[in-house]
């Protein structure tokens, strides 16, 4: 499908989502949301890794598009939040995992956008924050819950709060930003760790990332049920049968997600 404001390519079983429209520095207007969202959902069970990253050279994303959202009425903009969620949503619950490259400004939807991939990883040059309250509002895209849970309740406070733009080595002080990279260093350090991933069992990889995610909205005991019925339930597969058969005879495992 041709996109206007992104670009989705993949090389073998690793995709990259580039947001694309740099003139804007990559803002989310509703078009752009609706192309994530096409492209979230044409997403093959031939992907096995998807890297998020920001087209041209200045910006992941530097947020929702404020000429859009300036004339929105309160209805229209109910409606915006949920099509921002829902973008959101569909990515955090992809069932492969999901690596945000934030190689530029990444402010408020950006932010957001990054917060819903389970990996972060920053060029030198990115900058963090959710500054919608300069603007009279709150982030709408989850970033009041999703950086919430990734910093915890002072530190999401102090940037939302506050509305100040952090540096990668500061987003990874917070535990925001797993790693930070020279630029150009970026892309390929995430296709590194994408390798990684690939080498291992799909189906486990999807299920760890279920339970790890269903469990955090959970108490402990429940969160840990979990875990030990869907453990169980992997002796049911052939990646399994493959993975320990492979390990016994010293063979390197061939799985195929089944
Ligand atoms: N929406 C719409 N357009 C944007 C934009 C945004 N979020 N961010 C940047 N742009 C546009 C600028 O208007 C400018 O367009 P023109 O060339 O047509 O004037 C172009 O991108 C380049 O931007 P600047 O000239 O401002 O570039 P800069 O280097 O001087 O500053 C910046 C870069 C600090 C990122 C600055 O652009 C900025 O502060 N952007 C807005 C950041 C922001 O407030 N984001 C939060 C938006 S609210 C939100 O996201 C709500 C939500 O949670 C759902």
């Amino acid at each position: 499908m041709a996109y206007e404001n992104i670009r989705l390519e993949q090389d073998g079983a690793v995709a990259t989502l580039f947001i694309d429209r740099p003139k804007a520095l990559n803002a989310l207007n509703s078009k752009t949301l609706q192309e994530l969202e096409a492209a979230l959902n044409s997403i093959g069970t031939d992907v096995r890794v998807l890297i998020v990253t920001g087209g041209g050279e200045k910006a992941f994303v530097a947020g929702a598009d404020i000429a859009e959202m300036a004339a929105l009425s309160e209805a229209q903009a109910q409606e915006f939040g949920a099509l921002g969620h829902r973008v959101m949503a569909k990515l955090e619950e992809l069932p492969i995992p999901t690596i945000a490259a934030v190689n530029g400004f990444a402010l408020g939807g950006g932010c957001e956008l990054a917060l819903a991939c389970d990996l972060i990883y920053a060029s030198e040059k990115a900058k963090l924050g959710l500054p919608e309250v300069g603007l009279g509002v709150i982030p709408g895209f989850g970033g009041t819950q999703r950086l919430t849970r990734a910093v915890g309740r002072a530190r999401a406070k102090e940037l939302i709060f506050t509305g100040e733009r952090i540096d990668a080595a500061k987003a990874k002080e917070l535990g925001l930003v797993l790693e930070v990279l020279p630029a150009e260093g970026l892309l390929p350090h995430c296709r590194e760790v994408a390798a990684k991933i690939l080498k291992n069992g799909p189906l486990a990889i999807a299920k760890a990332k279920k339970v790890i995610e269903a469990g955090a909205d959970q108490d402990l005991r429940v969160a840990n049920e979990l875990e030990r019925k869907t453990f169980g339930e992997l002796f049911g597969s052939a990646d399994q049968r493959e993975g320990m058969k492979a390990f016994l005879e010293k063979r390197p495992a061939t799985f195929t997600g089944k």
